[in-house]
């Protein structure tokens, strides 16, 4: 049994980390730091569009796990896609967040929104504390479409897992097969690879398979394409430029775009893992 639990979880890790390589070799480059910064603007756009639809469909997926008086870790919360719409319900959501543009984005977000109950922290998952306090442990540690950056996924999780009083939670895309996007249709969805890899370790998660839309104006949607271009293809040509602006152009209505979407919202608690020989 404990063997076989070996071999499982060396399997679907080895899978993580090929899925890593292989999409490292067909893109330019990976997204660091910077690209955060510059995507902040048009990422808070989608986020917020239909009164935070991603946020508020991934908080209905876990309300039978939460109650007033909740605490939250957002890992990686970007712009406040899921700290605005969970603080308006629970008591204190604290995010991390380590590109600035992002940061400030959040804080707007917060303060339009008319809440006071978050904090951010600018830090990298890597460098928060590895042996935490009592004071950082929550009911919720959450973490939405950040763990496909980290080549090792497995040591993330853990730390995840320490800072957990209650639930973990972690929210993966699931790539459109009918449109492959530039980041990289892998064969096996990472949802799949988490979820199994999870299984192999003891773990009991749950999944909610969510369908959430936002909107776009065309003029928006080229400046977000022309930036993933860039980033994980080449530089701009006039020609990549014009195949954009046509290709966005023939997709709108009434000059928005409207993006449909679907997540895996993985939960489980760490209280409850169960390893038997
Ligand atoms: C695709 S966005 C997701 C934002 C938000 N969680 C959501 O689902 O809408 C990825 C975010 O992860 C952040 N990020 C990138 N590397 C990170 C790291 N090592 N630790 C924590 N956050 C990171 C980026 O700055 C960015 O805001």
């Amino acid at each position: 049994m404990a063997r076989q639990r070996e071999v499982d979880f060396s399997f679907w890790n080895e899978q993580w980390k090929q899925n890593y390589i292989e999409r490292e070799q067909r893109i330019r480059s990976n997204p660091l730091i910077d690209y955060w910064d510059k995507r902040a603007r048009d990422f808070s756009l989608m986020r917020k569009s239909n009164d935070y639809d991603f946020g508020r469909k991934v908080y209905a997926a876990l309300s039978g796990v939460l109650h007033p008086d909740a605490t939250m870790l957002d890992i990686g919360a970007g712009p406040g896609s899921f700290t605005v719409p969970f603080a308006q319900k629970i008591k204190f959501v604290t995010a991390v967040e380590p590109s600035k543009g992002m940061a400030d984005v959040l804080r707007e977000n917060v303060k339009e929104a008319g809440v006071e109950n978050i904090t951010v922290i600018e830090a990298l998952l890597e460098d928060l504390p590895q042996d935490p306090s009592h004071d950082f442990q929550f009911d919720l540690v959450a973490i939405s479409l950040v763990l496909w950056m980290f080549p090792d996924v497995w040591p993330r999780i853990l730390q995840m897992e320490r800072y957990a009083k209650g639930s973990c939670v972690i929210v993966a895309g699931i790539p459109d097969w009918k449109n492959p996007g530039v980041t990289g249709n892998t064969d096996v969805e990472e949802f799949q690879v988490l979820y199994n890899m999870l299984i192999s370790q003891g773990r009991f998660p749950h999944v909610d398979i969510i369908d959430y839309k936002c909107e776009r104006t065309v003029a928006d949607e080229i400046a977000c394409r022309e930036l993933m271009y860039e980033q994980y293809e080449q530089d701009l040509t006039l020609e990549a430029e014009e195949n954009i602006r046509r290709e966005v152009v023939a997709g709108a209505k009434d000059g928005m775009c409207l993006i449909a979407s679907r997540s895996a919202v993985i939960r489980w608690d760490p209280r409850e893992v169960v390893l038997k020989d």
